[in-house]
């Protein structure tokens, strides 16, 4: 098969677990909403939901759509099944009107909506649909998608899937920046950031040499001449456009002094990269940041495959710490990223297992044997955070 004008050959993933969750979500709920980043296949997945041809997937960037949908009751009340609405964020007075369809009695309709990232469709669902919407987050593709045959390619062109299944690693560069480009330009201010596109970039650039440490606004609003409040908003902007993730200190309250400003990383490494002016896996390998891309890399893919209800980092000012905390059904796991060949059990690590109470301490690193440092604390390789089924296996 050919994809569009480019003369190559298309791939397409199965992305499995991201549909059963879809699809579990939409057995419970009557509304979902899919949000993430554009481009990392929310309208493939929506499309694929439906059958071809079916007159219930309505993309609201198309403006006759739109005009259809001036009038939304009219047009989605003999709807039944299925029904997906793209770009949602661009309607927000809907979600109302989806409210009224789905307390119709015996509503025959579940909607499926789907939007890049939108801070106002977050709120608005929350308000308009509370108690009737789930809200399941995505982004691109992750380790158990491509398998871990491919995770050096993961690692350097990230999960886009148009970055990550390009032709060549020059036009995985091409695209990203392209995509860097048009999201300043175009999607972030429409999504209400209000900041001219150079500053959106040159901030968000800076935030790469920031990539895994704790933040500090001082510098950029000094750099970018604005002040700390301002820098802070474009930090919150970009976060909540899926973009970069603020990972929260955890405290502990037994007199330590510890650590309060967020770590920061750039959630797809295929952007950091770009960002960095990183252009290919030699250059990755040699450059300065590549350990804290690799470990930002490595926390991404535990935090989407672990699916955690909590997720914090640790540190004290007397020095320990722990890359990042996880709290699920009520277990205490810690996570530390060593770029290392043969990771050992370091006196950091001791503090946390017994200050934070661990039920266990994995140490994720680059190597491929999984061996035990201590009776609750293990080495592992990065494949083995993958549900079990998928381990080793590589579905290109
Ligand atoms: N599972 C997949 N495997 C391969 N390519 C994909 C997959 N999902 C999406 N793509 C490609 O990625 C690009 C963006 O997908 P799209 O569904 O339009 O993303 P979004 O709706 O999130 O902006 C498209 O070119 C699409 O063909
Ligand atoms: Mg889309």
């Amino acid at each position: 098969m050919l994809c569009g004008n480019f003369k190559v050959a298309c791939f397409v993933f199965h992305r499995a677990s991201l549909e059963s969750t879809v699809r579990a979500a939409l057995l419970r709920s009557p509304a979902v909403a899919l949000v993430g980043p554009r481009q990392v296949g929310k309208t493939t997945l929506g499309r694929s939901l439906l059958d071809a041809g079916s007159p219930n997937y309505f993309d609201l960037e198309d403006p006759q759509v739109e005009a259809q949908l001036a009038a939304p009751l009219t047009a989605l009340k003999d709807l039944q099944g299925l029904v997906v609405i793209d770009e949602v964020q661009l309607a927000p007075n809907l979600f109302k009107v989806l409210r009224v369809l789905i307390d119709r009695p015996g509503n025959p309709a579940h909607f499926l909506l789907l939007g890049s990232a939108s801070p106002t469709l977050l709120r608005q669902s929350s308000e308009s649909l509370a108690g009737r919407i789930e809200v399941i987050e995505t982004a691109g593709f992750t380790l158990d998608e491509v398998g871990t045959a491919a995770t050096a390619r993961l690692w350097w062109r990230g999960g886009f899937p148009r970055s990550f299944g390009a032709a060549s690693d020059a036009a995985s560069s091409i695209w990203r920046r392209e995509f860097i480009r048009t999201t300043v330009e175009r999607d972030l201010p429409q999504l209400g950031m209000g900041a001219p596109a150079p500053a959106i970039f040159r901030f968000w650039s800076m935030l790469a040499h920031y990539h895994g440490q704790t933040w500090n606004a001082a510098e950029p609003a000094r750099s970018l001449g604005v002040n700390e409040s301002t820098v802070r908003r474009y930090l919150d902007w970009l976060t909540q456009a899926f973009l970069v993730r603020q990972l929260q200190p955890w405290f502990v309250n037994f007199g330590k002094r510890q650590v309060k400003a967020p770590k920061v990383y750039v959630r797809d490494p295929g952007l950091l990269h770009a960002l960095l002016g990183i252009d290919g896996a030699d250059a990755l390998a040699r450059h300065p940041k590549s350990g804290a891309s690799w470990e930002g890399f490595a926390l991404e893919q535990v935090l989407r495959i672990a699916q955690p209800d909590e997720a914090y980092f640790w540190a004290t000012h007397a020095g320990a710490e722990l890359d990042l905390l996880m709290f699920k059904d009520g277990r205490r796991v810690g996570v530390e990223f060593k770029r290392t060949d043969a990771p050992l059990l370091t006196p950091s690590m001791r503090t946390a297992l017994a200050d934070l109470a661990l039920d266990a301490l994995y140490v994720v690193y680059p190597g491929e044997r999984r061996y035990r440092l201590h009776e609750r604390v293990e080495a592992v390789p990065l494949w083995a955070v993958l549900p079990a089924p998928d381990r080793g296996q590589s579905r290109r």
